[in-house]
């Protein structure tokens, strides 16, 4: 299939791109669209045939299930059983950004959609040009991210050309995602709610709407452990190719433990991932990458998925991780290392 790159432009011929979106989507064709978190891989989320398309191109097991997507709240009663006060809460508080939450379905929703499950994930971009996209078309769309399965989510164009070039129709450019990591997920269906994926909107946030918010103790388990942790098949996740490790606890003796690291394996690529506050600290890495200040993670956040890609083009070998404290947007980026380092954790506190 030949793809279509499409870059909106702030004049009239928005509106043609506008319109042959509308119809791809209407017609059960796939639609690459910017999100502030990450890229989505867009298709009709009521079309079962659509959304089998999208675990094809994106080479992803079927009974993982999707988010829909939608631009208004009103969107929302006829895809769910229904909306429970704490959701109504944080979509006041959340929507449209960076939260999606888990309701019980309602019959519309195919099974594709579901993987089979009797919940379904519902979510409102806060992008400007997700949300022109998804007014325009009226339909929930179903969107993953835009990566071929395993590998790190896509935050820019490049990642998505890379991995989805003929496998969609259109790829909208939207340029670089700000925060970066997806979505907070909220499964609202249980009592209390609990955080399934951290993201931008931390338990911490959460826990302000309703304290007895609670978090999926396996999304950060990880950091407990004091020994590096093997591989585990559940951990085949943002996967870069290079094999990686993530350093954590006090900030001195991570550095030196990685430079330590850094020297054992001359023969090798190897590449840090570090702070702006630490980087000039390591010698002799082959590929030195700032994240972005300790003071902001959100800069962390952001660059984290593309760094990892980076890490692939330039071939490394090796790819030693600074850690962070897991807590606020901590813990996401915790999550999301651990993921890409196959759980390997070494702690030096
Ligand atoms: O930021 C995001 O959420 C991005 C952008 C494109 O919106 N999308 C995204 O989708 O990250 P995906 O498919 O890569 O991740 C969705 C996550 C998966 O971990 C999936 O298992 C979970 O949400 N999920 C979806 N529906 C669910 C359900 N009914 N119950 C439990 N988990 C669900
Ligand atoms: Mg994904």
């Amino acid at each position: 299939m030949k793809t279509e790159i499409i870059k909106f432009e702030g004049n009239e011929n928005d509106k043609k791109y506008l319109d042959k979106i509308k119809k791809t989507f209407e017609n059960g064709g796939l639609v690459v669209f910017p999100t502030e978190t990450v890229y989505g891989l867009g298709g009709n989320g009521l079309d079962a045939k659509a959304c089998k398309k999208i675990y094809e191109a994106k080479g992803r097991p079927s009974d993982n299930p999707l988010i829909l997507h939608i631009a208004e709240n009103s969107q929302l009663d006829e895809l769910v059983e229904e909306v429970p006060e704490v959701a109504k809460k944080c979509m006041e508080k959340f929507w449209p950004g960076p939260l999606t939450m888990i309701f019980k379905r309602s019959k519309l929703i195919p099974d594709a959609v579901t993987g089979g499950l009797d919940t379904v994930a519902v979510r409102e971009p806060s992008h400007e040009l997700a949300n022109k996209i998804l007014k325009a078309t009226h339909l929930p769309i179903a969107a993953p991210s835009a990566n071929i399965s395993g590998r790190p989510s896509p935050t820019k164009t490049q990642h998505v050309i890379h991995d989805l070039d003929g496998r969609v129709d259109i790829i909208v450019d939207g340029g670089k995602s700000v925060v970066g990591i997806e979505s907070t997920v909220l499964d609202v269906t249980v009592d209390p709610p609990m955080v399934l994926r951290p993201g931008k909107v931390t338990l911490e946030d959460l826990q302000k709407i309703s304290p007895d918010i609670t978090i999926d103790q396996s999304t950060i388990d990880s950091t407990n452990k004091k020994v590096p942790k093997s591989p585990g098949q559940k951990y085949k996740h943002y996967a870069p190719k290079a094999e990686a490790i993530c350093f954590g606890g006090n900030i001195d003796k991570m550095v030196l433990e990685i430079q330590k690291n850094i020297d054992k394996n001359i023969d090798k690529k190897v590449a840090v991932l570090a702070s702006t506050e630490t980087i000039d600290r390591y010698k002799n890495a082959d590929l030195k990458i700032d994240l972005g200040s300790r003071q902001h993670l959100e800069e962390v956040a952001r660059n984290l998925f593309d760094s990892l890609r980076r890490c692939d083009e330039e071939n490394v070998d090796l790819i030693f991780a600074e850690g962070y404290e897991p807590i606020g947007l901590g813990l996401s980026i915790m999550n999301r290392l651990l993921k890409a380092c196959s759980g390997r954790i070494v702690m030096r506190i």
